[in-house]
Formats: structure tokens, sequence, C-alpha cells
């Protein structure tokens, strides 16, 4: 729940991780139907959470796209339902305008445009140009895998669980991360785009050339594991903001935005404040509960839909691949 865009009332996740856990990864009919479980006690305590009542509400906001379509589906009927009962507007957001407005629910947080915003995620990872308010212009992007799908297969292939960031981002502190120099792929038509899928397969070949059993208990992860994620962190990074400073040198924006839950990486946030620093630029980084996935950051983004004059027909339709900039 959030009052002009800017106050986060509530903020309720229901996490599926442990869930998904079990099999190494989301499973997209698994999801849906949990989502469909747990969307009304969620939104029920949201509400009171807020000390909220239907009636008060100005509009209702809703992911339509992209994502996986089991969930988006419950998530459209159910806020149409809402909409339509209390007779309220309701407006269609997108899941990455949401990442890119989560800065603004950080009390006090104006940023300044045009701002340049890295998103990474688990679905995503793109670089964007905000020229105005909900001007969203999309720069580049990954050619294959998100930055968080290759932190979470290097982790599935050492035997370190589901999701594979916040592991590998434990591991690796205190290890070496020069022990291994992994290269990135680096793509040459001037695009400020992304590859990761050519990383993930230097840690499989080596994994496998070197025989390195999966590791039962990551807590008690040996050397060479810790030694190679931290390489690969260090690997994935460094990609990341090369691009992000090759980007702001070229479109000179006045601010840099870091989002996304692979945004809640420390090694990501360290280097990248140093980079904002050396650019002489702001940085705005949403705090962790607002990195990952969470329904705040779509009302911060729907407020500014709705001020936009957004508004979705009874017949809005959640799109897998809804496209943004
Ligand atoms: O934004 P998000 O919550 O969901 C998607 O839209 O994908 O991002 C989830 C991704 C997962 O791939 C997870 O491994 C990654 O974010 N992640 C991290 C960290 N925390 C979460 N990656 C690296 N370091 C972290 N500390
Ligand atoms: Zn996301």
């Amino acid at each position: 729940m959030v009052e002009d865009g800017r106050r986060v009332l509530s903020n309720v996740v229901s996490s599926q991780a442990a869930l998904h856990a079990v099999y190494g990864g989301v499973v997209p009919e698994v999801a849906a139907r949990h989502h469909l479980e747990n969307i009304c006690p969620v939104i029920a305590k949201a509400m009171s959470d807020a000390g909220m009542t239907y009636p008060e509400l100005d509009a209702v906001a809703v992911t339509q796209g992209p994502g996986l379509v089991g969930a988006l589906l419950v998530g459209v009927q159910v806020a149409k339902g809402i909409a339509f009962v209390h007779r309220k507007p309701l407006v269609p957001v997108h899941h990455i305008a949401g990442h890119l407005e989560a800065p603004s629910l950080a009390r006090g947080a104006e940023v300044p445009l045009p701002a340049l915003a890295l998103v990474v995620s688990g679905g995503h990872t793109s670089l964007f140009e905000m020229a105005g308010r909900g001007e969203y212009r999309l720069l580049g992007r990954t050619r294959d895998d998100a930055a968080g799908e290759a932190f979470d297969k290097v982790a599935k292939l050492l035997g370190l669980g589901y999701p594979g960031g916040p592991v590998i981002d434990r591991l690796s502190e205190g290890a070496d991360d020069q022990a291994h120099e992994f290269t990135i792929a680096r793509i040459k038509d001037g695009r400020p785009d992304f590859s990761f899928s050519g990383v993930k397969t230097a840690v499989l070949y080596y994994v496998r050339r070197e025989g390195i059993a999966p590791v039962a208990d990551p807590a008690a992860a040996p050397k060479e594991v810790r030694d190679l994620v931290a390489s690969f962190q260090r690997a994935v990074v460094t990609a990341l903001l090369r691009k992000l400073e090759q980007t702001a040198r070229t479109r000179r924006p006045r601010s840099l935005i870091l989002t996304g839950g692979v945004a809640a990486n420390r090694r990501l946030r360290a280097d990248a404040a140093r980079l904002a620093e050396d650019l002489g630029l702001p940085l705005f980084v949403p705090p962790i509960a607002l990195s990952t996935d969470n329904a705040a950051m779509i009302g911060a983004a729907g407020q500014v839909a709705f001020e936009q004059g957004r508004r979705a027909g009874w017949d809005l339709d959640a799109d897998p691949h809804l496209p943004l900039g």
C-alpha cells in the first residue's frame, strides 16, 4: 500500500523461495498455484497493516507483465475484482517500471532526471534511461541469461541451493576473487547489451574438469568453491558496471539507479558506489526489501501511471512479454 507514490503504508511479501528451493528453481505451475492461495490473505494483511479500508483507496495498481503468465493472471484477475466491486480505477503497471520507481520510495529521495538505471534481477538485466517522470527508454539488455539467473545457475551446479545470489554473496566475503579469470563476452556492435551465459558455462566446464563435487552444506563450503564463486561474482559485477560506466559517460545522466534483486549484492553495491563517486553522480539504490520483487514498487509506479491518466478496462489481460520503452 503506497501513499502519494512515496510513502509505503504496507508491503507484504509472501516468498515462495523455500518452496522453489525444493526444485532448485521456479516451477511456473507451482508458482501460480501458490500465488492463487496466497494472494487474498496477503492483500488482507496489506490493508490491515496500512489501517486502510477499500473505499479509501484512490486506485488499484497491478502488474500486467512481463513475467510468468500463471502468476500474472492471478494478480490481474484479483485486481480487476477489487477495482470492479469498489468502483476504483484500475492502473496497469510494467514490472520493470516498478523496479525503476523503487528508489523514490525511500523517504526524501528525489531522483534527478534524466537518470540512468541498471535493472538486475532473476529475469532481467537491462539499462534504462528515465528521461522524465514515467518516461522509460530501454538502452540495452541481456542477450541470453539475466545476471540473477547466472547467479542461480552457478549456485545450483555447486549444490548451493536456491536462490543462488545471496549464498554466493555470502561465500564470496573474504574469498580470493582473483583466483580465476572469467571473461565476459563483449558485445561489439556498440549497443550497451549484456551476455552472461558464457561465464556460467565457463564455471560449469571448470567444475567438470576439476571434478568439484556439489557442496553438502553451503556454510561449510571449501575454499576452492568460495574462491570460484567470488571470481565468478567479480566477473559479473565488473561486466555490469563496465556497461553502466560506458553508457553514463556517453549519455551524461544526472543520476544513477541500481535496482532489482541482484542490487542486493554487496559487492555490486560497493563497486557501484565507487563508480558513482568517480563519475560525480548521485547513486540511488533501494533498500534490499524494495530491491527484490515487492508490491510497494508496483504501487510507486502505479502512482506515476495514475497521474499520467493510464487506466485499464475490464478486458485487461496479463502480458508475459509486455515491452517497456
Ligand atoms: O527482482 P527479483 O527479486 O525477482 C525477479 O524479478 O527476478 O530478483 C531475484 C534474483 C535472483 O536471481 C537472486 O539470486 C538474485 O536476485 N539475488 C542476488 C542477491 N539477492 C538476490 N544476486 C546476487 N547477490 C545477492 N545478494
Ligand atoms: Zn523483479
